[in-house]
């Protein structure tokens, strides 16, 4: 099985947790798209979904799926959302696709955040995979010499500029061996707007791409 037929399983597999007449939190990147697919099968039974970036935004009305303003809802049953690294205490790191701000905040709405990934993405420290920080523009060198002190070598990501209108620097270099305090230290950093760690608010699900099948893991 290559990486996106797991990608795909797990996007498929995920429409399990869906409740009939429910909104439904969305995630941002090439795993969740094969969700929004897959919930494009069952758009008839579901309200519609509450979307983390523009992309998603646009994928989910292409399919005739209702898409409504995070602001107005009180509650999510369930998140749906890729990763880029997660651990075995379900903790992440997101934003490869710049979407971190947004993914934290649905997240936060969401009662149950239901992870899919394919199996490459599972790892014992993380780190590897570089941190996404979002930032405000003016904000960008103070942070970076910030984050040099916690021992991260942040780097530039070019042309890029989040659906919020801020910058984001992928930071290298880091193992992370207490992700709760990492993502608190530099929450803490003045012109964050966001860390890509998911250590407060981890997963409460992951499904797995194997060459096995889906695992499931809670
Ligand atoms: C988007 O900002 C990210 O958090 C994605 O969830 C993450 O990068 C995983 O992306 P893929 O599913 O494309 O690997």
């Amino acid at each position: 099985m290559t990486q996106d037929e797991m990608k795909k399983a797990v996007g498929w597999a995920a429409l399990e947790y869906v409740m009939p007449g429910t909104l439904v939190g969305v995630g941002t990147g090439s795993t969740a798209s094969h969700f929004i697919y897959a919930l494009g099968s069952i758009k008839h039974q579901i309200e519609g979904a509450v979307s983390s970036s523009d992309a998603s935004t646009a994928k989910l009305k292409s399919l005739g799926i209702p898409v409504f303003d995070s602001n107005e809802v009180d509650s999510l049953d369930i998140y749906v959302d890729g990763a880029d690294e997660i651990n075995s205490y379900m903790q992440m790191i997101k934003g490869g696709g710049a979407a971190l701000t947004r993914e934290k905040v649905i997240a936060a709405i969401a009662r149950k955040f239901i992870c899919i990934v394919d199996a490459n993405k599972q790892v014992d420290v993380l780190g590897k995979f570089p941190l996404p920080v979002e930032v405000i523009p003016m904000a960008r060198s103070y942070v970076a010499r910030e984050l040099v002190k916690l021992g991260g070598l942040p780097e530039y990501r070019q042309n890029v500029v989040t659906d919020n209108g801020n910058v984001i620097l992928d930071v290298h270099n880091l193992i992370i061996t207490d992700a709760v305090a990492l993502e608190n230290q530099v929450n803490d950093i003045a012109g964050v707007v966001t860390v890509g760690l998911f250590a407060n608010r981890c997963a409460d699900v992951a499904l797995v791409g194997t060459q096995d099948g889906v695992k499931v893991i809670v």
